[in-house]
């Protein structure tokens, strides 16, 4: 693996759903929710890690371990409570600081073929975004990149062979919870007819870039006056060899 840093996360959460009361006791209304999440900052593969635990309550972090300080921080009053305690502890704390060789670099080695090596290729479409009041035209082209795996990717815009680089939105690159990613690149100026559109996409899983090209389907009015004209040629011909016919006969 080159340089760069991944991140694995390991989330163990206990959620209790509007518990049911004991008898006689009053009714506990709401969500009540503990969460512990360790993490794995791979900063450069195993040559630098960074563990991280975090003790949330409620969505509120309350204490955490960093591997980087070395003890538990509180990031509330009952959270340094709670870190004074375990702190308090020499051999738990040694268990603690040796989680980031035990944990992740035990379980980078491990992953690597299917996790440091996955890749999965987008695919990619090119669509017409329909023209609305605050966007009136001809519409926007969006190049939807889907489903692939590493997140980091590169989409462009080219209209012709000349990129666009202004004008150009992007959406944050968005889990789809599946362990693949999905973004989504608008054109924000509409697209002229007779010009080919083209949003090439680079990714660790393609050999070359992945292109889609777009360009504006005949006018449909324009398409209809043409049939009409074309009928209206072909009747005149029809017209002319019948009264050609009926011409001779009658001579
Ligand atoms: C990453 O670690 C390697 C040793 O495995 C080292 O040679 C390299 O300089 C490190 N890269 C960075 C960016 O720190």
């Amino acid at each position: 693996m080159g340089r760069g840093a991944a991140a694995g996360a390991l989330l163990v959460a206990l959620v209790v759903l509007g518990a049911p009361p004991a008898a006689g006791a009053e009714p506990l209304i709401g969500v009540f929710q503990e969460m512990v999440q360790s993490e794995c900052h791979f900063i450069n593969c195993t040559e630098r890690v960074r563990f991280v635990k975090r003790f949330i309550y409620n969505r509120e972090q309350y204490v955490h371990f960093d591997s980087d300080v070395g003890h538990f921080v509180g990031d509330t009053p009952y959270g340094e409570e709670v870190a004074r305690y375990w702190n308090s502890d020499p051999e738990w704390m040694e268990h603690r600081r040796g989680a980031v060789d035990r944990h992740c670099r035990h379980n980078y080695e491990l992953s690597t073929p299917f996790l440091m090596e996955r890749r999965v290729p987008p695919t990619v479409s090119i669509s017409l975004v329909p023209p609305s009041s605050s966007q009136p035209g001809p519409g926007r082209l969006l190049c939807s990149v889907m489903d692939f795996y590493p997140a980091a990717i590169q989409v462009r815009w080219f209209q012709g062979q000349q990129e666009l680089s202004e004008h150009v939105v992007a959406t944050d690159v968005v889990p789809n919870g599946d362990w693949t990613y999905q973004l989504r690149v608008l054109l924000e100026t509409p697209p002229r007819r007779g010009l080919s559109y083209s949003c090439p996409v680079e990714h660790v899983s393609l050999e070359q870039p992945l292109s889609r090209h777009w360009e504006m389907p005949p006018d449909a009015a324009r398409s209809k006056m043409l049939t009409g004209i074309g009928g209206f040629v072909l009747g005149l011909v029809f017209l002319a060899l019948g009264l050609g016919f009926y011409v001779r006969k009658k001579v």
